[in-house]
């Protein structure tokens, strides 16, 4: 049972951790000069990720908190897509060598906002610069409304292996007060097309938190998205962040859940997921039980990178795009967010490098730490600070962080045995305030977080 003090804690407002430190922390003082180096300096002895972000979409949804723009014509898309091409021969040129790609995820904003000859381009100038193999994943997040059938052939072309639909809510109430309309009927013609065209992998991403949600309408959404064969389905907590993003200030008129709400909300979505045959994966991640990321899971091998829980084993990863993150062995480094500047940089044959950090083996450690409560819910501190040399035993090493976890054990959030933490599951919703615990940046943090649950 959690006390009751403890399950104020949902409204304490922390990172989602994909990654640590966190992008709040990076500065300008990382800028071209170290992404360059550090990409010179990429251990090619593995194969890397690429994320790709596309910053534009047809429509806003009044919930967005991603980065993109509206564009309603073509020419704008068009201006960033050449850009685009040059970052990646920019970023080929840079490594100077032809790395194996593991991974590759097209994110954004909405993929699909590409027309199908830039998507065909985009995968061939990815060819061009990396070196693809049957291993390769290529995974792309889709908007089923703007999805046409010769962006599908262009997909398959690619090589896509998966499909991540944002799907949100089939109730049209929740639909028509988030501004996303999209019937249950245009996805499955959208989904039978894809698997036509032989991309049979399926992923749906749905939102609890959102106007008129009861019980019932998110089970019903749940029920839907299962008889459609998604054997992913990602649910987040609608993250209300107004101070950035003011067009969901258009949302608070229809009525936003309360805490109370949303704890009940995520419970009756849980059940129903379970209910459906899905394995809870970290905090917002459900897949069957014989998906590759719940066989991860079983087997220790989740991570959690920006782009959630993966798979993905790669420690390098890639960024193209505004605003796109990339992981070094050194360090973080992120793109330039206004496309003017990204592109400026671009053009001047500059690697677009706005912000970072670079990483010490302080946070190389606590990164482990917080990527194993967040993906395991669970983390033996003495055997991470034997795998990282920590020069002092783990309880000493933690001892401030171990006394601070005192009042969340007592609350039944977390359990401590010797030097193993364990989430117990009725406080899983919780993960997130555990781990900033070891989040050393985090108290001079002026960054604002969405709520833990
Ligand atoms: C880049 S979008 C997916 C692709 C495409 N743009 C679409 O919406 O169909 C990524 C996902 O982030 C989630 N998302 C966006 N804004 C959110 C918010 N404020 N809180 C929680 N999740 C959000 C949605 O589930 C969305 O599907
Ligand atoms: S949720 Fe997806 S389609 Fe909607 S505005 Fe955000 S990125 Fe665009």
């Amino acid at each position: 049972m959690l006390s009751p003090e403890a399950l104020t804690l949902a409204e304490a407002k922390v990172p989602r951790y994909t990654s640590y430190p966190t992008a709040p922390h990076f500065s300008p003082a990382i800028g071209a000069a170290h992404a360059s180096r550090w990409m010179a300096a990429i251990d090619d002895t593995h194969p890397v990720s690429i994320y790709i972000h596309v910053p534009f979409c047809e429509k806003l949804c009044w919930y967005c908190g991603c980065n993109t723009s509206i564009a309603s014509k073509y020419e704008p898309v068009r201006h960033y897509f050449e850009t685009l091409l040059k970052e990646i021969a920019l970023a080929r040129r840079t490594i100077g060598r032809r790395l194996r790609a593991g991974h590759v995820h097209l994110g954004g904003g909405t993929p699909n906002a590409l027309n199908a000859a830039d998507l065909a381009a985009l995968a061939r100038a990815l060819r061009e610069a990396f070196r693809f193999d049957a291993q390769t994943r290529f995974e792309v997040e889709i908007d089923p409304r703007t999805l046409d059938y010769s962006q599908i052939a262009a997909l398959k072309e690619a090589g896509v292996t998966r499909a991540n639909l944002g799907i949100q809510d089939f109730d049209p109430r929740v639909q028509k007060a988030i501004n996303r309309v999209q019937s249950f009927e245009l996805v499955a013609d959208k989904l039978a097309k894809l698997r036509a065209a032989g991309i049979a992998s399926i992923g749906m991403d749905l939102i609890y938190g959102l106007p008129h949600q009861s019980a019932d309408t998110i089970e019903a959404t749940i029920d839907q998205s299962a008889e459609l064969g998604a054997e992913r389905i990602a649910l987040f907590g609608y993250a209300h962040v107004p101070w950035m993003k003011p067009h969901q200030k258009l949302l608070e008129p229809e009525g936003l859940p309360g805490m109370r709400e949303r704890m009940a909300l995520v419970e009756a979505a849980h059940q129903r997921l379970a209910a459906r045959g899905y394995t809870r994966i970290g905090i917002d991640h459900f897949a069957y039980p014989d998906d590759e990321m719940t066989r991860a899971l079983r087997e220790g091998r989740l991570r959690r990178n920006f782009q959630g829980y993966t798979t993905d084993m790669a420690d390098t990863l890639i960024g193209f795009g505004p605003s796109a993150i990339s992981a070094y062995a050194q360090g973080y480094a992120q793109n330039h967010t206004r496309l003017d500047q990204w592109r400026d940089a671009v053009d001047r044959a500059l690697v677009p490098v706005a912000r970072g950090i670079q990483i010490t083996d302080e946070d190389r450690l606590r990164r482990a730490v917080i990527e194993r409560l967040m993906c395991d819910m669970e983390a033996d501190l003495d055997a991470i600070c034997r795998s990282h040399n920590a020069a002092s035993h783990a309880l000493d090493h933690f001892r401030d962080e171990i006394g601070r976890l005192d009042f969340m054990v007592r609350g039944g959030l977390v359990t401590i045995d010797g030097t193993k933490l364990a989430i117990p599951e009725a406080a899983r919703n919780f993960v997130r305030v555990v781990a900033s615990v070891f989040d050393q940046y985090i108290e001079n943090s002026k960054a604002k977080h969405s709520v833990a649950v």
